[in-house]
């Protein structure tokens, strides 16, 4: 192997008996290797001399990629020839990950790979490592659709999804003593491998401009400022299927004519390049601060890019499909297409759609309607108001005017048909209307539009729909009853089990003497039976300690702290939110230290060693959120270097979490926190992830975890905390004073407050806590309520681990128990229950 060179040149180099040469479909490991040369040298990125892991990872992902595009074509032709119905998914985010591993995954050639990459000196698992990851997301919303993709392609369904092409992702997060920092993550600093710009699919994107009225009537948006759409294709390969769908990602761009080449040869260089900048904004960064009104406007040209430019580019298939030179009849638009808003980002997709129908194609407001509110559903994925989409009036006229028009339409019809046909509803149409004209601040409220112009509108998790269904929807519901549907959120079992934990997936494929369970995962409840099995038992530890060891030295390397593995892990990650309740782990984790402290050595000797790990972004204007993650880090700091404690517990805030990171965590956890206020967490999917890989789960009745509870059994469930159904009556007790808090949430809060963590003013932090103070809502989030509740559900699981065969037993049930959240089940029921779709496979050829 030719490493370790001295020449100067390369540690790496290619050996001599690897010739370069194009193989791209070849499964063999010598022609692998031979067709990852022959990229390495013809389709070079760096300098040829250079085969580090870097320049070995774009190769190799280069090489894989030439399959992925044969399989994608085909399935192109395949659909277009069959001319199925075909869902579109339109999302603002995907949290896509790494690519590499997923991808031979998926294609069933994950073995040659790394047969091939030892042959050119490398070995796999450093090359993956290598890949930046696409975090077009923020969190489950943005990984939810990622998911979904996998398994609409594993599932062969005739789908694709739309999202926007962000120069710089989710920011990327750097701890230092005193908190968050944020930084730019540029996951194209070099290129994506991945993508595939397609210079003949672009479409023009109008915003500003007037509404001009034809002698014929008709009415045109016209002028303002036009930013061409330019597609990039992502190839996403279903599991060991032909079919590699497309996740279509448009990138905004001005045209040539744009360039004031006068101006700029004047030395006016920034208004020649005007509008090229105007376009460079619109993708620059996902969620771009929108404290600001240029902010808000920037936030809703992305909304609208993506929503134009998906629907132009659907119309155009839609008639080019079959045979482009019959006219299709517009009627049969919504057998041939589905449309599904992920959130209400993408809701202006409802008057664009009646927009091209009606300006661009000649329908009549009844008819494009009708196909309209055929063709779109609606998820709704949160009940919290803030986060429940409204838009200026003012700021919509201008930039979307036609689009107000037909929106102020849509509700005039509405408002109309309730107060004739349904006068019971009558002092409810303010809150049900679509505008709310309020004049102190007039708002589109995007939740209404969608739920009145959609035909299907569901929630994330049994318990979210019923809420929704009973309170934010219910008046709704009283018209259309059977509008709402529940599609529990699912996980693709793919990446969060087979393939980010090969140990664990081994052994379940051994006991159940198939590896069927990774396309059909309710097979894992086959488990059960072994549960007791000293045999599996004792394999099931072993793979978890050898997971447990890569997250120990994973944490060493990012954070310089070393954690023992045989201390009992405990995980919590997710986005930072008062909500989901980081201060309730972390003041849990403050009073164990405490009574750690005030313990004699022996009686700390009878304790169950711990290890908690925190991680999560937190929005940086987000204030509540940002001290959170400095309080993590601060108590972390004394605690770990505390000689009398820290052999039973460590506290280490995890850095820039995202989904790499989670396939470390994850497999390595033994205990997961899923400690939202009951109602306030929709679903929740790392939840999921965790019980896959047999985590247990320390959680409150919200979102999923009812029904992961009810799917592992609740004795395999450390439950605490109020229901939803108390969560309002113990708010007002609070306000009427009647709350009195429990003495070791007093005591834990008076630890923080005696500067124990160091000198950072946690008051307003801690303020928040307290029963209307003045701060904020006055514990809005019932952390107090569910301390006591929630520390004896810890003492139950430092008893409980203390049992290994027990806990091993638990941990078992959890897999067996964890078939229900896959993505497959998922999908297929939306591909029945709303999307009226069918499989469509692309043929496998002989030879
Ligand atoms: C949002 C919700 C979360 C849910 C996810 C996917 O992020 O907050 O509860 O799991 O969407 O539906």
């Amino acid at each position: 192997m030719g490493m370790g060179k001295t020449n100067g040149v390369s540690k790496h180099e290619i050996p001599s008996d690897i010739p370069a040469e194009a193989h791209p479909l070849s499964e063999e490991p010598s022609k692998i290797a031979s067709n990852i040369n022959y990229h390495a040298q013809f389709s070079p990125h760096f300098s040829p001399l250079k085969f580090e892991p870097e320049q070995a990872f774009y190769a190799t992902a280069e090489s894989a990629r030439d399959r992925l595009i044969k399989q994608w074509n085909e399935t192109y032709l395949h659909f277009h020839k069959s001319d199925p119905k075909q869902t579109y998914y339109l999302s603002m985010e995907y949290l896509q990950g790494r690519a590499l591993t997923n991808a031979i995954g998926n294609l069933n050639i994950q073995d040659a790979y790394a047969d091939a990459l030892n042959k050119l000196g490398h070995q796999l698992e450093e090359i993956v490592e290598q890949e930046k990851d696409a975090a077009l997301g923020n969190g489950g919303l943005g990984r939810l659709a990622s998911c979904f993709l996998d398994s609409m392609a594993t599932l062969n369904l005739p789908a694709w999804g739309y999202g926007l092409r962000y120069r710089y992702g989710l920011f990327k997060q750097r701890i230092t003593k005193d908190g968050q920092t944020e930084l730019p993550e540029d996951w194209l600093e070099k290129f994506s491998p991945w993508e595939i710009v397609r210079h003949d699919v672009v479409f023009p994107v109008r915003f500003f401009g007037h509404v001009q009225i034809n002698p014929d009537g008709s009415r045109e948006w016209v002028d303002g400022e036009v930013i061409q759409a330019l597609a990039y294709d992502v190839p996403i390969p279903g599991y060991k299927t032909k079919n590699t769908i497309s996740l279509r990602l448009w990138e905004a761009k001005a045209c040539a004519e744009d360039f004031n080449l006068f101006q700029f040869n004047d030395g006016q260089y920034e208004s020649s390049l005007q509008l090229h900048s105007s376009a460079q904004q619109i993708c620059a960064v996902l969620y771009p601060g929108d404290t600001t009104e240029n902010g808000k406007l920037l936030r809703l040209k992305q909304q609208f890019f993506l929503c134009s430019a998906s629907l132009q580019d659907i119309i155009f298939r839609f008639k080019q499909r079959k045979d482009g030179n019959i006219p299709r009849q517009w009627s049969e638009f919504p057998s041939k297409v589905a449309v599904q808003l992920n959130d209400t980002h993408p809701t202006l997709a409802i008057p664009e759609l009646m927009r091209l129908l009606m300006d661009n194609e000649g329908l009549g407001w009844d008819e494009a309607w009708d196909v309209t509110t055929r063709a779109i559903a609606y998820t709704n994925h949160t009940v919290l108001p803030e986060a429940l989409e409204k838009w200026s009036q003012s700021v919509m006229w201008k930039l979307l005017p036609r689009h107000m028009e037909i929106i102020t339409e849509i509700d005039k019809r509405f408002v109309e048909i309730v107060c004739s046909t349904r006068p019971d509803l009558e002092d409810k149409i303010n809150s049900m209307s679509i505008l709310d004209n309020n004049p102190q601040k007039p708002v589109v409220r995007m939740a209404n539009l969608c739920v009145v112009s959609s035909h299907t509108v569901n929630g994330v998790a049994q318990l979210h729909s019923d809420i929704l269904k009973a309170d934010l929807f219910a008046n709704y519901v009283s018209i259309w009853p059977t509008k709402f549907q529940n599609k529990t959120n699912g996980i693709t079992p793919r990446r969060w089990l087979r393939f980010c934990n090969p140990e664990l997936s081994n052994i379940i494929t051994k006991w159940l003497r198939t590896d069927e369970w990774v396309t059909n995962l309710d097979l894992l409840v086959n488990l059960r039976k072994f549960a007791d099995n000293e045999d599996l038992q004792s394999e099931w530890a072993s793979a978890k300690m050898a997971k447990k060891q890569r997250l120990a030295k994973y944490i060493l390397d990012v954070t310089g702290v070393s954690i023992d593995p045989n201390s009992l892990f405990d995980i919590q990650i997710k986005r930072i939110h008062e909500y989901k309740r980081q201060l309730l782990n972390i003041l849990g984790a403050v009073y164990r230290y405490k009574k750690l402290k005030e313990m004699s050595p022996e009686d700390r000797a009878k304790t169950t060693p711990r290890t908690i790990m925190i991680g999560g972004k937190a929005f940086a204007t987000y204030t509540n959120a940002i001290r959170i993650v400095k309080l993590v880090n601060d108590v972390g700091a004394v605690v770990n270097t505390d000689p009398e404690v820290n052999s039973y517990l460590k506290v280490v805030f995890v850095p820039n979490y995202n989904v790499s990171v989670a396939e470390v965590l994850i497999p390595g956890s033994e205990l997961s926190q899923h400690i939202s206020t009951a109602g306030m967490e929709a679903s929740g999917t790392s939840n999921m992830k965790f019980s896959l890989n047999g985590c247990l789960i320390i959680g409150t009745l919200d979102g999923a975890n009812v029904e992961i509870r009810e799917e592992i059994g609740a004795d395999n469930f450390f439950l605490f905390g109020a229901t939803a159904d108390e969560v309002p009556k113990l708010r007002k007790d609070r306000e009427n004073g009647l709350f009195k808090p429990d003495p070791r949430f007093e005591e834990a809060k008076q630890f923080i407050r005696s500067g124990a963590f160091g000198t950072y003013d946690y008051n307003p932090l801690l303020e928040s806590l307290e029963s209307n103070t003045g701060y904020g809502r006055g514990d809005y989030f019932l952390v107090g309520h569910d301390f006591p509740s929630y520390m004896d559900a810890q003492a139950k699981v430092d008893e409980a681990y203390k049992d290994k065969k027990k806990w091993l037993k638990m941990s078992i049930l959890s897999t067996a128990g964890s078939g229900k959240f896959s993505s497959d089940r998922t999908i297929s029921q939306y591909a029945k229950e709303i999307w009226n779709i069918e499989a469509c496979p692309v043929p496998f050829k002989r030879g």
